[in-house]
């Protein structure tokens, strides 16, 4: 025991402290703060739950086998983190800490909410002209997206940068296939007016990744793997945060229960349904499609 180390009647506490006094000669103070914490928080919980040798060994092994499912294509810890929710957590820490930063200037608008990237983005998405059907060939129903990008003072944001991917109407997205094209995938830079639009599908619910420990601990706790029909959007314009968030299908099945918790109520958008005829961009469609509009709102960084 280090000489420093407060002595109590209690040898858990003790172990505690020794613990954390174990790291007093780190040169970083931040991964002090953040390890000690930790490992008071991991004792804590121990002794909360009374936790057996087996329940220990069981955890052992869930989280080893979690690693074991990890590569570049599947992230199981990724899926752990978001399905517990620790993930919306940073997101959420995250923003708000650049809300803090920004709260001296005047705000007209309010910032669009973040939400989790998920597993399925992949960078490097082909750029297209505004207007542009980027899902042509994929399965779902047509649905045209319009809106502007604006900073918190509602000055329109030209050249900002929109990455957009979905999954297909069922559910699919195109990196579920292995040697799959990339479909449903665009970035897309608004106007002089900050002003976007472009052809997409209505995405459908599906259920997160379920063939692993993850999966297995879903279904032990006796929670539904799906997630509300989602179309995701990472935002981004020089001198502002970049936000990574999606649009959520309003009345979409499972919109109260989505698994990763990333459902923020401003991000729920009604799609409109509209018969067949000519459209917002002065196309003539056949069949009935849908549309939904929705305004990104920018937080200046660096202030
Ligand atoms: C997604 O929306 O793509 C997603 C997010 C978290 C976990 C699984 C999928
Ligand atoms: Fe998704």
């Amino acid at each position: 025991m280090n000489k420093s180390t407060p002595q109590s009647n209690d040898p858990m506490s003790d172990l505690t402290a020794r613990v954390i006094e174990s790291m007093a000669d780190t040169r970083d103070p931040r991964f002090k703060e953040v390890m000690s914490c930790l490992v008071r928080k991991l004792h804590e919980f121990i002794r909360e739950v009374d936790l057996t040798p087996q329940e220990w060994i069981a955890g052992i092994e869930f989280l080893t086998a979690t690693g074991k499912m990890c590569d570049s294509k599947r992230q199981e810890f990724i899926l752990l983190s978001d399905t517990l929710g620790a993930s919306m957590m940073v997101v959420m820490l995250d923003q708000a800490r650049a809300e803090r930063r920004n709260e001296g200037s005047r705000q007209a608008t309010v910032a669009t909410e973040a939400t989790v990237q998920g597993p399925y983005y992949w960078e490097g998405a082909p750029e297209l002209p505004l207007g542009s059907n980027i899902a042509e060939g994929v399965i779902g129903e047509p649905a045209y997206y319009s809106g502007k990008v604006t900073d918190t003072q509602g000055r329109p944001l030209a050249g900002a940068l929109l990455d957009v991917w979905s999954g297909d109407g069922e559910g699919n997205y195109d990196m579920q296939v292995e040697g799959a094209e990339m479909a449903a995938r665009a970035r897309l830079r608004t106007d002089s007016e900050g002003r976007y639009s472009f052809w997409s599908i209505r995405p459908s619910f599906y259920p997160i990744p379920m063939d692993g420990p993850v999966g297995k601990m879903i279904n032990h706790m006796g929670r539904d793997p799906n997630r509300p029909g989602h179309i995701h959007m990472m935002v981004s314009a020089p001198g502002h945060e970049r936000v990574t968030t999606h649009l959520f299908v309003a009345n979409s099945p499972y919109i109260d229960t989505d698994i990763v918790f990333g459902v923020r109520d401003s991000l729920i958008i009604e799609y409109q349904r509209h018969e067949p005829g000519v459209t917002p961009d002065g196309q003539t469609m056949k069949s009935s499609y849908w549309s939904a509009s929705y305004d990104f709102c920018l937080i200046p960084s660096g202030l």
